[in-house]
């Protein structure tokens, strides 16, 4: 773990991550994350191929350092209706260019955490989601435990919006985790009766889906002697959200 001292006086400063941070983003992660990432992942968010991202350096380090990361926070930007908040999401549907940024990782070196560096991380993606005209909402995943994390996102305005039974499977255990929302440009969380109706209907069945798909897990497991999946250190969705798979080709996600 990076443990780096902090100088009584630290000059934070905030820019776009490049390719020069590669290896020192890489190294962050590896000891911020109970997942590896992908190369290609690193790859694409210092080369900005799908992805927006932003470091925190301290100006003040010895010269050498003084722009090393030392926080980063990285996203990528998601079609709103492929999304699984779209149902959460009070827009006009008819609209098929509205989008997400969905937020990968966010970090801090721990010996420079409580100093405000995430809360302005998370100022510049909600500033750069709000300047987007498509954009509605910034969002995210966090596993159950993270307690800090989850304090930390309360206090940014995020809503808890879901908790997702068994979202993530780690080192063969599966854990569930909470949706957070922050709402842009005017957007809102479905609130209308008919919304509502709309919005109970759309939970009913999900949870008649997810049901279904327990019950035919279960058959399964009974016919088939085999596991069909085999368990891998890697952080793995499992029901709820099909869409991201791994950590691999930017479509990671965070815990
Ligand atoms: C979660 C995480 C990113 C927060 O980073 P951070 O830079 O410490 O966050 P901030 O300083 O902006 O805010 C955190 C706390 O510091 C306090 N704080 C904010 N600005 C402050 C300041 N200028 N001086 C003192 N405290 C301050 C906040 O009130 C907050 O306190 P609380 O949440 O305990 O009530 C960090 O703990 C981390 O990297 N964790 C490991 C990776 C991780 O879990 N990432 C999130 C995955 S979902």
């Amino acid at each position: 773990m990076v443990n780096l001292r902090v100088p009584c006086r630290p000059i934070i400063a905030y820019r776009p991550i490049r390719p020069s941070d590669l290896v020192v983003l890489e190294k962050l992660h590896g000891d911020l994350f109970p997942i590896r990432y992908e190369s290609e992942f690193f790859q694409n968010v210092v080369n900005g191929h799908d992805i927006v991202a932003w470091g925190a350096v301290d100006h003040s380090r010895p010269d050498g350092q003084s722009d090393e990361l030392i926080g980063f926070v990285t996203a990528r930007s998601v079609s709103a209706k492929d999304s699984e908040i779209e149902d959460l999401l009070s827009f006009d549907s008819s609209k098929t260019d509205q989008t997400l940024l969905y937020i990968l990782t966010l970090g801090v070196v721990e010996s420079y955490r409580n100093l405000g560096i995430a809360s302005s991380l998370i100022h510049e993606v909600m500033k750069y989601a709000s300047s987007i005209s498509s954009c509605r909402a910034v969002y995210l995943h966090v596993i159950w435990y993270n307690t800090p994390a989850i304090r930390f996102y309360r206090k940014m305005s995020f809503h808890c919006l879901r908790r997702l039974y068994n979202f993530y499977f780690i080192n063969g255990q599966h854990h569930d985790s909470y949706l957070f929302v922050y709402y842009v440009n005017g957007s809102r969380s479905p609130c209308s009766p008919l919304e509502l109706v709309t919005l109970f209907l759309s939970y009913a069945k999900r949870g008649f889906k997810s049901m279904a798909a327990k019950l035919w897990r279960n058959e399964e497991r009974k016919m088939s002697k085999w596991p069909k999946c085999k368990e891998s250190g890697c952080l793995l969705p499992t029901v709820q959200n099909k869409r991201i798979i791994t950590a691999e080709g930017s479509r990671s996600q965070f815990v």
